[in-house]
């Protein structure tokens, strides 16, 4: 029986952070074992908004050396670069062109992100899910992993599916070999079981972000401990007595006990028995602590994978040969079923 298949990615917009490693990068682990998995450094993503063009080539390596340093391993997962694999740019353009605007218009992230920018964002901006739904259909993906902030992503991508195969998929597309009518499979959400929503250190109600202008708002994996400590020193806290879990009154420190469970692997329990009575200022050096052991592991990895820029390359090299294979057959399906 084939395995399922599983495919997920992250921005190389800025520096990897604790939120995407704890809300993505860390669950891919797990599920590099169970599924049929490829990891992309998604860069077409990173340039929806103004982007720094040495940064752009730089973050995209580094993101790809902290997949194999998160865990991901080459063995098992492919690992490669979404600009390696023309088709998407490809695919996005065909479902451009069969997606009504208003779909695209009611997207919240673009509600949001156009808001700040001004009238004069990108177009790219607005039609960057669509990308998205190519990252995921050219690979005939089963399964999405989906933090809560890229529900209504799937969503789309799920209609889109749909009315591809709907328009193109019938009986023409048989004739032309099709199987099922179906040009594309219509993936399915994988929530992940502790659904991590890492929020901001200096605002418990923000989710962590790359975006957000102070870098003091997150713990970047490559942080080192004296910038872990001075984050944390300076985090937003309260003045209420002790540490909780779930008080919607404290989201700061709801935030960071649950980023401390999660580095530590304990238990709710566990961490309410250890830190419950704790004051702000004895438990920030506890976290820091947790974060800096948790992260240093990964840190090392990092500075070998990265040093060897011959590995780094083939495996790069390896996982774009298996991706375009995969989003080649698609893409060409797509392109018959559509007339050309
Ligand atoms: P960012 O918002 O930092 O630009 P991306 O949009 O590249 O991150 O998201 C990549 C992955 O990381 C997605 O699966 C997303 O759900 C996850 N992610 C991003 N920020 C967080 C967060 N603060 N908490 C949990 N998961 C997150
Ligand atoms: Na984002």
């Amino acid at each position: 029986l084939a395995k399922k298949r599983v495919v997920s990615g992250v921005q190389p917009t800025g520096s990897i952070h604790l939120g995407n490693y704890l809300g993505a990068i860390k669950s891919w682990v797990a599920l590099q074992d169970l599924y049929e998995t490829l990891f992309l450094v998604v860069d077409l993503h990173a340039i929806t908004m103004p982007h720094d063009v040495e940064q752009l080539t730089k973050s995209t390596r580094t993101s790809a050396a902290l997949y194999i340093a998160c865990g991901i391993d080459p063995t098992k997962a492919s690992i490669f670069v979404q600009s390696h694999v023309p088709a998407h740019a490809e695919l996005t353009w065909l479902l451009s062109c069969v997606t009504p605007i208003s779909w695209l218009n009611k997207m919240i992230q673009f509600k949001e992100k156009a808001r700040k920018s001004g009238e004069d964002v990108g177009t790219g901006l607005l039609t960057y899910p669509l990308l998205m739904a190519s990252d995921i259909l050219l690979y005939q993906s089963d399964l999405v992993p989906v933090g809560e902030d890229q529900r209504q992503h799937l969503e789309l991508t799920r209609d889109v599916a749909d009315r591809v195969n709907h328009l193109y998929g019938g009986r023409k597309w048989k004739k032309l070999g099709g199987r099922g009518g179906k040009i594309f499979k219509v993936p399915e959400a994988l929530v992940p079981e502790t659904c991590a929503r890492v929020m901001s250190l200096t605002d418990g109600t923000a989710k962590m972000s790359k975006s957000a202008p102070s870098d003091l708002s997150r713990i970047n994996l490559l942080d080192t401990p004296d910038q872990i400590a001075n984050k944390v020193k300076r985090c937003k806290t309260d003045s209420a007595l002790g540490m909780e879990f779930g008080n919607e009154e404290r989201p700061e420190c709801n935030n960071l006990l649950s980023i401390y469970q999660q580095v530590t692997g304990k238990t709710q329990q566990e961490v309410i028995a250890e830190c419950g009575e704790m004051s702000w200022g004895q438990f920030k050096p506890v976290l820091t602590d947790a974060l800096i052991a948790h992260l240093q592991p990964i840190q090392k990895t990092y500075d070998e994978v990265s040093a060897d820029v011959g590995y780094l390359d083939s495996i790069l090299a390896d996982g774009a040969a298996k991706a375009n294979l995969l989003a080649d057959t698609t893409l060409q399906n797509v392109y018959s079923a559509m007339g050309f």
